[in-house]
């Protein structure tokens, strides 16, 4: 017999349920936005309690959405966030979205080790420990509808040396290079459980993060990339959409650049015609 390949059936997250980490900004807001609109059950985690209550404000309407102010480094916040989404959601967690991180840029003299150490914390340490603290819930949910997802925002700057900001980012490559791997690992321990670990490596979106680069080298940014634009919550939302449903069923471990081939190459090719 064969397959049921209609659209509905292959990307349909209806009734499902998601955490989005840093979900209050940027790239976690288009995908807390994305989810809702697609009959998605959303909690969001941020630091800032007047953050999680403004993006609130703006998903209003779309659906059953949840801020949850914590410091997903603090663990005993984690804990909070945990307690609450075992608390609402008994058969457990569809998708876990690792997508708060932070980045530093200073010169290699004047790079803090408190910096280096900070942003391994956040973009790699802290991811390793809300899906090991989430691990259950998702367990759970994967034995009751035989899947759950787990999808970590990494960036092309785990994939390649940045250089458009003008200011080394030590740290923040070497965090997103780590989360990469931090994906195959994972991806191999919890597969066999139903549950997939995927990575997107985002280029250039509009963000709190991005702002000032942006304010800055917007045109190189896009001279730099061949399709010549930074992304858009269409592009971002998308391949979460993929990754999560059941289209994206058999990809696992992977690393999905999703930066219209900036990682690749510069711009477009000294040959191009119009
Ligand atoms: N925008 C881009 O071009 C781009 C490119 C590649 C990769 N990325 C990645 O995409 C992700 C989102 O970044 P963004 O650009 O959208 O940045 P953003 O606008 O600065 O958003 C970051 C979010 O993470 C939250 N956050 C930071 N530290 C946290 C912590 N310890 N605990 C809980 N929440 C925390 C922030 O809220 P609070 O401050 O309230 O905590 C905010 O909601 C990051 O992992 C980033 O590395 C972004």
């Amino acid at each position: 017999m064969s397959q049921d390949l209609s659209i509905e059936t292959l990307f349909s997250l209806r009734g499902c349920s998601a955490l989005v980490t840093g979900g209050t900004s940027g790239i976690g807001l288009m995908m807390v936005e994305g989810l809702l609109r697609n009959g998605v059950q959303v909690y969001m985690v941020s630091r800032s309690a007047a953050r999680c209550d403004e993006a609130l404000r703006s998903v209003a309407g779309l659906g059953a959405c949840v801020a949850i102010a914590a410091d997903i480094t603090d663990p005993v916040a984690r804990a909070r966030v945990v307690e609450r989404v075992e608390a609402d959601l008994p058969e457990g967690l569809d998708i876990l979205v690792n997508n708060a991180g932070s980045n530093w840029g200073a010169k290699l003299a004047e790079y803090p080790d408190s910096a280096f150490d900070k942003l391994m914390k956040t973009n790699v340490s802290s991811v390793f420990s809300l899906t090991r603290d989430l691990h259950e819930s998702l367990r759970r949910r994967a034995k009751h509808t035989g899947s759950a997802r787990v999808v970590n925002i990494g960036s092309m700057d785990g994939l390649q040396v940045p250089i458009v900001q003008r200011v080394p980012t030590f740290a923040y490559s070497a965090s997103k290079a780590a989360l990469h791997h931090l994906t195959r690992a994972l991806a191999v321990e919890l597969g066999p459980q139903g549950i997939t670990v995927n990575a997107i490596a985002p280029g250039f979106f509009e963000s709190k993060m991005t702002k000032h680069v942006m304010s800055q080298y917007r045109q190189d940014i896009e001279d730099d990339c061949p399709l010549g634009r930074i992304g858009s919550a269409q592009d971002i939302v998308g391949t979460l959409l993929f990754l999560c449903s059941r289209a994206g069923g058999y990809v696992n471990g992977a690393v999905l650049p999703v930066d219209g081939g900036t990682s690749l190459s510069k711009g477009k090719p000294a040959w191009f015609e119009e």
